[in-house]
């Protein structure tokens, strides 16, 4: 990190940027020949590690005002890393990512995602590329080819040629061309297109993420509200699920970002239990202390019912497409290192499920011990 040095006073974003920089730094700058890259000072490491320090990292992460996306900011700003927002709603809606670090160190910028010069504009002050551009549903402007596709395509074309070093892109650990979702279909194609792009990019596959803020482990707990049964195709025993925690994927970035051999390697990121789909969603229901009954339903059946959520022109609760996704079986990758190579030891579910379930609860089972809940059986196939 520390060879990638300084420059001239750049366009655009600098004043932003300066804001938080010594006088000393600044006039340092303005005196600077003129290098390959807009580096900003940020990227030379200095201090204890905190974040008042310089990591050397200044990041672009795309998509960080997503569910993934704060945790991996606030690794980043935690270490003393300059980070740039690219956001596309209002300013105030991703203020809460502001004291993520430490005074100037995160900066918001505008961004549209089909303006090659906005994605040029966005990481050009950056030494790291991160892209968590995701969607789980298409709309009429973005499609899933636009958002898994031609997005993180440009995204790597601009990161190649501004000639920034660590692109990190989010896939999907069940990225498979031939998978019933079309999610996961664009996820493959995305890979290969960003890996055609840019060669060296770090791509992370990870299971379905838990914690706080999920669509995953939520989506199951909210189903009550339909009733008191709880649909899944087969009663959720031909499907096995991996997950994994949203901190440790956040981690493995990180830690991505410090490994130099990390460089052109895809990791498939995942959690310690494998679990049959149906003794997941009953240890969920357990430590909401809910009661659980499963019913098959039909997939053509359940399409249905989804494709009438799908039509709600806000946030659709569930799609067609998230059932095939969420009754896909986690692929196994032992060939492709994964979270303990990184040096991450994974956390289970069983672990930090209370986090995310205490507000499941009722009132008068809200300080339940969860070892009342008896683990969920594991898999090893
Ligand atoms: N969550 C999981 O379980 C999981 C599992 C495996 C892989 N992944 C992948 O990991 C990445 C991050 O996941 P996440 O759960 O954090 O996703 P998320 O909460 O849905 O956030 C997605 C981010 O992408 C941005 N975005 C979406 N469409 C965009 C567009 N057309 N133009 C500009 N920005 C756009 C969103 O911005 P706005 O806020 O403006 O909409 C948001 O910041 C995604 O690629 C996802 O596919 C997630």
């Amino acid at each position: 990190m520390a060879t990638l040095a300084l420059v001239s006073r750049p366009a655009g974003v600098l004043p932003r940027i300066a804001s938080g920089c010594s006088p000393a730094v600044l006039s340092a700058a303005s005196v600077t020949s003129v290098q390959q890259r807009k580096l900003h000072h940020a990227v030379l490491p200095k201090g204890k590690g905190g974040r008042s320090s310089s990591s050397g990292i200044a990041a672009t992460v795309f998509g960080a005002t997503g569910f993934l996306g704060r945790y991996v900011v606030n690794r980043l700003g935690r270490i003393g890393s300059q980070v740039v927002i690219p956001h596309r709603c209002d300013q105030y809606d991703v203020m809460y990512l502001r004291p993520m670090g430490d005074l100037g160190q995160i900066i918001f910028m505008d961004w549209d995602a089909r303006n090659k010069d906005s994605i040029k504009h966005a990481l050009e002050h950056s030494n790291v590329v991160i892209n968590l551009v995701g969607r789980e549903w298409e709309t009429s402007n973005y499609r899933f080819e636009d958002v898994y596709v031609n997005i993180p395509q440009q995204i790597a074309k601009a990161a190649r040629e501004a000639g920034i070093t660590k692109l990190i892109h989010m896939s999907h650990l069940n990225a498979d061309i031939r998978s019933p979702s079309k999610y996961l279909r664009n996820k493959a194609v995305g890979e290969s297109a960003v890996r055609d792009e840019f060669p060296d990019a770090i791509i992370m596959k990870p299971s379905e993420i838990f914690g706080r803020e999920d669509k995953f482990i939520n989506y199951f707990a909210y189903m009550r509200w339909f009733g008191n049964a709880i649909p899944l195709i087969s009663r959720g025993k031909k499907t096995v699920k991996q997950p994994v925690h949203v901190v440790d994927v956040a981690k493995a970035i990180i830690n991505a970002i410090r490994d130099p051999d990390a460089n052109g390697k895809t990791y498939a990121l995942v959690g310690p239990n494998r679990y049959l789909l149906h003794d997941l969603v009953e240890y969920i229901y357990g430590v909401a202390h809910k009661r659980f009954v499963a019913y098959p339903l039909p997939r053509p059946l359940y399409h249905l019912g989804a494709q009438l959520f799908a039509m709600s022109p806000f946030e659709p609760w569930t799609t067609p497409d998230k059932i095939d996704r969420f009754h896909t079986t986690d692929l196994k990758y032992p060939g492709l290192p994964g979270l303990e190579d990184l040096g991450i030891t994974p956390s289970s579910l069983e672990q930090k499920a209370i986090e995310i379930l205490r507000r499941h609860r009722a009132f008068r089972d809200l300080e339940a011990d969860q070892d009342d809940t008896k683990p969920a059986k594991t898999v090893s196939y």
